[in-house]
């Protein structure tokens, strides 16, 4: 037993107290401290106690701040469940094994600060931090995802070193609110820093700043040790523009007995001529310096703003921004890093957000608790809208909380303390109130707070919206759906009681091979008035770097060992399961359009033609019509290049001009080619990049690729009279120098998560579509052909199979056809599947491309002539599964370096793929680190494959993408190079 007295704060137990959400704990607000300030970054010594109120031990090791310790080598591990909390216990119980992380160092105060009033700033920590100063209680807090300040006053001085302890528990009865779906971790997570200021400063500044440039800021004068001096006052500067006093304000102010005894408060105000307005596609901001001045004239304190001119309003069920119904492109992001977990430097989020602007992107949810500040920095720096959560989620125990009145505390606080600290930012333009948490009485107090606190916004949260879309009682502004069907949306939009804005708060869930229907949803959203977009579910794939020997994080000692989406041999990248626990939600931690290392997946090409501000409306004769989809910008940072490509001709380019267009209009623009008589199917590229610089993009930086076909392709013209010989072996299979499989018939892929998840997998492994038996019937041989029919035996029925192979001047017509049961409804492929001989390693082909498509994956590859590399057609989604398909393939080469190879034409666009994996061996491995590529490529060419949907979570895809019984036929040629 330790019979050492026992610290008040661990006294206090709270760790399961939901009352106490702090103790010692400044009020929040927007005056940034962060430059000028000390910053205790770095090692800090550390111990790992196994519960809160064991003893410390003698022995100390080190830790880095901000970071997590669960992957900084202490044995206790990241560890993922989506709803389930990690322990048994009830809200707001812990289990009393319970990590505890001890964080100290000793910090020179300077002495300087004598007479100012100290305060040390804890970014965030998880879940609940107590601070010490020389063993000495200096405050407790809870709200894992926002700062923590305390006033040291009386415990260090100036001139002086004080040890700084920071204890952080793991588990607590805010972890039961902060169970959003992602890692468990423990630690600090954002820098921790120091800052003096005088006694008398500025609290807190308000900025209002409205479209027609009209800005009001309003100050806070806090005084810690009593009244106001006699002839103090504020002072504003808007570049350069000296602010006025609001003195009607001031004066009703000063008769104001109960303000200016403890809280100076004093307004300022401008009216800005000719205001340039933010919006996220023009994102001026103005700078705003705020002074607090002494008697004499002198500077007290200074506070630092950029402020955004801007209105946010709903108007009927239409969210403006400025006036503008703008689209909301927007992806959920949560803080995370393959090397550190939760913390992220601001190099990391400004690459995060520079990425998704160069996609398309223009709305980004704070899934799911406030970001760093930074993060809004950059998003009012580089236009991003916001819809800003609060750090609350009760999954697991969703409807016990949201009334629970012990609660009701915690759930005010993170919602007020968000507000207070980020209402400043022009990007925020709506306020969440958490996630998955039910609907109760706590979240109604947080709304209330909110609306009388800043009615300059709208809020939303999906508990409540779920009650009802139109109701207008409940916490939510917004009808923020996840999930919800398009033909619901649609319905809702047309219904005639739609009374909110609709834009889901999650939509198009991104895990591994997905987000079937993107497109289908942009052309419902932008053609129906009520639908203004959504937020796509999510940025990352969570996946950790972890060394596969030991199995442990790689950690921060890991930068560099992964490329291009991949992690570095003797590394992969962990999902749930793969730290040893044996309770966990497995790979559903991996749903991002980006690889844990930032490499986008295909998907992102697809949102950013769907986002595309240029599009081509239609081909006349005379021309092409093009149109600007933006809301406020012209087509001026834009310029053109004209593409022509013909599908047996050459491509060629041409400069465009981009008309003067304003958001909304149309103009037609002369053709640039004549397009020659030959080449066949002809389509027009319009290459829109950059035309300068852009804070988010170099000159020249792709920005989308609007196209239009301007001549069809013809029949092919086989004549099908045989010439030369087919070799078959006794069992009707193709012998041929290049193919060491022979074409077969194919009916299945690995499944996709969307697969898995959405139960196909399992229907189609019912079925046994993966290996069916084939059985030839008859093999019929003429001269210089060869019919084979065969049955393919699948235990949910059999599927009637027959290929002829014409030998014609050159190559192979291979004439195929399959017919399916009724009772195999819908079955991810139909097609031909064989394997090459090795040394194949470059695929040509005029198609879709270059990136990966699938067909409801495939509004944003452009058709024309694309070639790379085999290794570099496939995708390595973290759970092996379908990949590397290309949609609307017409013909394809696969050749040798030195140009021998083989050369494939379809009957019409098909969907096709060339990998090194037959679906069996990616659908046996767990991570990508498992396969092995074969020499020789897998080539699969279908005459119908089913859309990839969402099912993993949200809808699957439509009808029109499922592939049908009955009979399918196609063909195609096979020549050698
Ligand atoms: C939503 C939830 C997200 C995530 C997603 C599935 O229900 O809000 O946090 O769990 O589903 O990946
Ligand atoms: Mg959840």
């Amino acid at each position: 037993m330790n019979d050492a007295p026992l610290d008040p704060l661990t006294a206090l137990r709270p760790w399961e107290a939901p009352e106490v959400t702090s103790w010692g704990r400044l009020p929040m607000n927007a005056v940034d401290r962060r430059s000028g300030a000390v910053p205790l970054d770095g090692d800090w010594r550390f111990q790992l106690l196994p519960a809160p109120d064991a003893p410390l031990g003698e022995a100390w090791s080190s830790s880095y701040v901000p970071g997590v310790w669960t992957m900084q080598g202490t044995g206790d591990l990241p560890r993922y469940l989506n709803i389930r909390m990690p322990f048994a216990e009830f809200p707001p119980e812990v289990p009393a094994a319970n990590p505890t992380g001890v964080y100290e160092r000793e910090v020179d105060v300077p002495a300087e600060w004598a007479g100012r009033r100290i305060v040390l700033q804890v970014g965030a920590a998880e879940s609940v931090l107590l601070v010490h100063v020389d063993g000495r209680p200096a405050g407790i807090s809870k709200d894992a995802h926002l700062a923590a300040e305390f006033d040291l006053a009386g415990l260090v001085r100036p001139g002086e070193r004080a040890t700084v302890r920071l204890t952080v528990v793991k588990w607590s009865d805010a972890s039961h609110i902060e169970d959003q779906d992602q890692w468990w971790h423990g630690g600090i997570t954002r820098s921790v820093l120091l800052y003096a200021v005088d006694p008398l400063h500025l609290a807190d500044v308000t900025v209002r700043a409205r479209r027609d440039g009209d800005l009001l800021v309003e100050c806070r004068v806090r005084d810690a040790g009593g009244a106001l001096p006699e002839g103090w006052y504020v002072s504003g500067e808007l570049d350069g523009q000296l602010l006025t006093q609001d003195t009607e304000f001031d004066r009703a102010n000063a008769e104001d007995e109960r303000v200016s005894d403890f809280l100076g408060e004093a307004r300022l105000r401008a009216a800005v001529p000719d205001v340039r307005t933010w919006n996220a596609e023009t994102p001026e901001l103005y700078g705003l310096t705020v002074r607090l001045h002494r008697a004499d004239g002198t500077v007290a304190d200074t506070s630092r703003h950029r402020v955004g001119f801007r209105d946010v309003e709903i108007v009927g069920r239409d969210l403006l921004v400025n006036g503008e119904r703008v689209f909301i492109r927007g992806v959920n992001r949560h803080d995370f890093h393959p090397l550190t977990g939760r913390t992220v430097t601001y190099d990391d989020m400004r690459a995060d957000l520079v990425l998704l602007k160069r996609f398309g992107f223009n709305a980004i949810r704070t899934a799911h608790y406030p970001n760093d500040p930074a993060l809004y920095d950059l998003a009012d720096e580089l236009g991003f809208y916001v819809v800003d959560e609060a750090d609350i989620e009760s999954h697991d125990h969703a409807h016990e909380i949201a009334d629970d009145p012990r609660y009701l505390g915690a759930f005010v606080d993170r919602v007020a303390r968000m507000v207070l600290r980020d209402k400043n930012h022009p990007s925020v333009i709506i306020w969440s109130l958490g996630n998955e948490s039910d609907y109760g009485a706590n979240h109604d107090a947080a709304a209330g707070w909110v609306r009388r606190h800043d009615p300059t916004r709208p809020v939303q949260y999906e508990g409540a919206a779920r009650r009802g879309w139109a109701d207008p009682d409940l916490a939510s502004d917004i009808a923020c759906p996840m999930y919800a069907p398009l033909e619901e949306c649609l319905a809702h939009a047309l219904s005639g009681t739609q009374t909110k804005p609709l834009v889901q708060c999650e939509y198009s869930h991104a895990m591994g091979n997905s987000n079937g229907t993107l497109a289908d949803h942009w052309a419902a959203i932008e053609a129906t008035p009520g639908l203004q977009g959504g937020f796509i579910w999510e940025f990352w794939d969570h996946g950790i770097l972890q060394r596969v020997n030991d199995a442990r994080p790689a950690g921060r000692g890991g930068a560099g060992l992964y490329d291009n989406g991949v992690a570095a041999p003797g590394h992969r990248w962990a999902y749930g399961g793969d730290f040893g626990e044996t309770d966990h939600d497995g790979a559903f931690i991996a749903d991002g359009v980006v690889f844990p290392d930032r490499t986008p997946k295909p998907v992102m090409f697809e949102h950013r033609e769907i986002a595309a501000p240029v599009r081509i409306e239609a081909f006349r004769h005379e021309g092409v019509v093009l149109s600007n989809h933006q809301h406020f910008r012209g087509l001026e940072w834009l310029s053109g290049e004209w593409e022509l490509s013909l599908a047996d001709g050459d491509t060629l380019t041409a400069p465009a001009e981009l008309p003067a267009l304003r958001p909304g209009e149309t103009a037609a623009v002369p053709l640039p080619f004549t397009v020659p008589e030959d080449g066949g199917e002809a389509w027009l590229t319009l290459r829109v990049t950059t035309a300068g610089d852009e804070p988010w993009a170099p000159r020249g930086t792709v920005v989308c690729l609007p196209q239009v076909r301007l001549r069809a392709a013809l029949p092919p013209a086989h004549t099908r009279v045989p010439d030369g010989t087919v070799e078959v072996g006794e069992d009707g299979l193709l012998v041929h120098p290049l193919l060491t499989a022979a074409p077969v018939l194919s009916l299945w892929r690995a499944p996709t998560d969307n697969d898995e998840l959405g139960g196909m997998a399992d229907r189609w492994r019912d079925w046994g579509l993966q290996a069916p038996t084939r059985e030839v019937v008859s093999v019929r041989r003429s001269p210089g052909r060869v019919a084979v029919v065969s049955e393919y035996l699948c235990a949910g029925g059999t599927v009637r199979h027959e290929q002829v192979i014409t030998a014609v001047d050159g190559g192979l017509i291979v004439d195929e056809s399959a017919e399916l049961p009724e009772a195999l409804y819908d079955v991810p492929r139909v097609g031909t599947v064989f394997e090459t001989v090795a040394g194949l390693n470059l695929l040509e082909w005029f198609g879709k491309g270059p990136w990966e498509s699938y067909p409801d994956r495939a509004a944003g590859a452009p058709v024309g002539r694309h070639r790379l590399p085999v290794d570099e057609l496939f995708t390595p989604y973290l759970r092996p599964q379908e990949s590397g398909g290309r949609h609307g393939v017409r013909r394809f080469t696969l050749s040798a370096s030195d140009a021998t190879g083989l050369a494939v034409r379809l009957d019409r666009a098909r969907q096709v793929s060339v990998t090194r994996h037959r679906a069996a061996d990616l659908a046996a491995v767990a991570h990508h680190d498992e396969l092995v590529p074969r020499a020789g490529c897998v080539v699969h060419i279908d005459a119908a494959h089913r859309g990839l949907g969402t099912a993993s979570c949200g809808p699957d895809t439509f009808a029109s993408y499922l592939v049908a019984a009955g009979i399918h036929r196609w063909s195609w040629t096979l020549r050698v190079l």
